[in-house]
């Protein structure tokens, strides 16, 4: 099957016990992020004040205005955007809410990027190295039971590279659905290759 369910996502915390008016500094795959709950909703940016960098959790929050506990650099947290000095912006995440669970997305990368989840058996590592081989700065993720393919958008993986790597003639189509359980971005399958395509890409 093909799809993509909460891929680059991790589970941060339970709704119900995000107060409004709270902020929490939490951790996502290596990076500190705030979380912050207003009246306006709820919201993920990064985790360190642009000015030098003190966690921005431990600032004080008024509404929607959040005031760096170190210098009293002031920041909209509906939308990011900084009030004092005005030129300041935070980088948000991605975040979605599942029933009670809330689900961020900090891979910075996997942001930019697109490619497939592949189940890590032999075919799989052959897509990731054909995909590797015909494309630049991809990066294969080994997470035990599977690899996540990163790449910019497009990835292409032509059946020629697939079956260079595989040493016989390969159906790509078939392949994919034997072993890849999600992807990033759109795809495109063609007899001859597929494409893979940030969502704002034309397919
Ligand atoms: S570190 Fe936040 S205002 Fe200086």
């Amino acid at each position: 099957m093909l799809f993509g369910v909460n891929v680059g996502y991790s589970l941060v915390g339970k709704l119900s016990e995000f107060w409004i008016g709270e902020t929490r500094g939490v951790r996502v795959e290596n990076t500190n992020v705030l979380m912050v709950r207003t009246r306006e909703g709820l919201f993920a940016y990064q985790g360190e004040c642009p000015h030098k960098g003190v966690a921005l959790c431990e600032g004080r929050l008024n509404g929607d205005l959040l005031t760096c506990s170190a210098h009293g650099w002031e920041f909209n947290v509906a939308n990011g955007r900084g009030v004092n000095p005005r030129n300041a912006e935070l980088k948000k995440f991605p975040l979605k809410i599942e029933g009670d669970e809330i689900w961020i997305d900090a891979d910075e990368k996997g942001k930019a990027s697109v490619g497939p989840t592949l189940i890590a058996n032999a075919a799989g590592h052959a897509i990731a190295s054909a995909i590797a081989e015909q494309n630049s700065d991809v990066e294969v993720l080994d997470r035990g039971s599977y690899l996540r393919v990163e790449a910019p958008s497009p990835c292409r993986l032509s059946r020629y590279f697939l079956e260079k790597h595989m040493s016989k003639a390969v159906d790509l189509r078939e392949e994919l659905e034997l072993t890849m359980s999600s992807f990033k971005g759109r795809i495109a399958i063609e007899p001859s290759q597929v494409v893979w395509r940030s969502e704002g890409g034309k397919l």
